[in-house]
């Protein structure tokens, strides 16, 4: 069966097939009802979906179906704080990414509407207790969503935006205006060099009578240098979603809070994708398998081989976008046989669970497994 979709030259830009597959796999058609410039390089898409969005943990991403010439796309972007009845997105555009964001900046503006899935949370804000902010240029966009959370449950909060320049970074202006230099800092590199975001957030944190959460979105080296600062400090804990250097901006990949203090996840937003590929568990075998589809047929995975590699190779389309274990855009759900999990985007108790895997990292456990293909 043909998807039918009318109006938008995003939609009628796919392949049949490809059109096809989105719309089984759950992306749907929403309108777009503005796009602004928020920056020289970043755009702001509003889209309004025909149900409400209202629930959606602050942090969540949508994931966005692009038509590019070398073929389907799929990118991830962090809501930006707003009204239920709609969801807004910022897009950086990348200049060494692998085309999604330039398409939509080119394009955006003769898209009527945009092939969408989501919302989907796996940032993992939590709220409680005082937090500490730490964004790195368009890693600002799940933070935006986090902070009007945080300010609505009255959550004692500080936010730490650093950027190049200050005509770049999207929403520092605004920020400040409407909550003042008291609770947010902006960071100019170009000027200042970079921070010592560790001792600002301890600084900060050594304030509070209660233990801090320190969320951060953003470059990895400041990602990193949170984690590593923190990893053995009581009292304070961070949580984190990076973008993918390889990929276009930010969308999410699930950080879990980790002993000691740090939790780290991944995200992709604008053409960004989840956490590194460091990131994703390496351990386990790497035998041969059979993956065995829905319909019954069966496709051998060698050694070595994915099973996205294995599925393509045999003809069989599937939805893929970081190839790291950290998007979730390939999850498939097992109907029989076990996996052997390598991604970070699911937790441990979904691990546990076996009802779905990545299927770009993740293998079988044994000769066989089942999967919903
Ligand atoms: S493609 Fe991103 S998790 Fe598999």
């Amino acid at each position: 069966m043909t998807a039918t979709t009318h109006g938008s030259p995003a939609i009628g830009d796919f392949d049949g097939i490809d059109l096809d597959m989105l719309i089984s796999q759950g992306f749907r058609p929403v309108p777009v009802s503005g796009v602004r410039t928020l920056t020289p390089e970043v755009l702001g898409i509003d889209l309004s979906p025909a149900e409400a969005s209202a629930g959606s943990a602050p942090g969540s991403h949508l994931e966005v179906a692009v038509p590019l010439p070398n073929g389907l796309a799929i990118r991830h972007y962090s809501l930006l704080a707003g009204p239920a009845d709609s969801l807004h997105v910022a897009v950086l555009r990348e200049r060494h990414g692998r085309g999604g964001s330039a398409w939509l900046h080119e394009n955006i503006a003769s898209c009527t509407s945009l092939l969408v899935r989501g919302p989907r949370d796996t940032f993992g804000y939590e709220g409680s207790g005082p937090a500490y902010f730490v964004a790195g240029g368009i890693g600002i966009t799940p933070l935006t969503a986090m902070i009007a959370t945080a300010v609505a449950a009255g959550r004692d909060w500080h936010l730490l935006y650093v950027g190049r320049r200050q005509e770049s970074m999207a929403f520092a202006d605004s920020l400040v205006d409407e909550y003042g230099p008291e609770r947010v800092t902006i960071h100019i590199t170009e000027a200042a060099g970079r921070p010592d975001v560790v001792s600002a957030a301890e600084e900060w944190a050594s304030l509070r009578d209660e233990p801090t959460t320190v969320y951060t979105c953003g470059p990895v080296p400041l990602m990193r240098a949170l984690e590593i600062g923190f990893e053995h400090r009581p009292g304070i804990s961070v949580v984190s979603e990076d973008f993918d250097e390889d990929s276009e901006q930010t969308a999410p990949a699930r950080s879990a809070p980790r002993a000691g203090g740090t939790t780290s996840a991944s995200q992709t937003g604008n053409d960004t994708t989840a956490s590194d590929a460091t990131e994703v568990k390496a351990e386990g075998t790497d035998d041969d398998f059979v993956v065995e589809l829905g319909d019954g047929s069966e496709i051998d995975v060698p050694a070595g081989c994915t099973i996205i590699d294995a599925l393509n190779k045999a003809g069989v389309r599937t939805l893929s976008s970081c190839q790291k274990g950290t998007c979730g855009t390939c999850e498939t759900v097992i109907l029989d046989g076990q996996a052997d999990h390598r991604d970070s985007v699911l937790s441990a108790e979904e691990h546990a669970a076996q009802e779905t895997m990545m299927i770009c990292v993740s293998r079988a456990c044994g000769k066989r497994i089942s999967l919903d293909l």
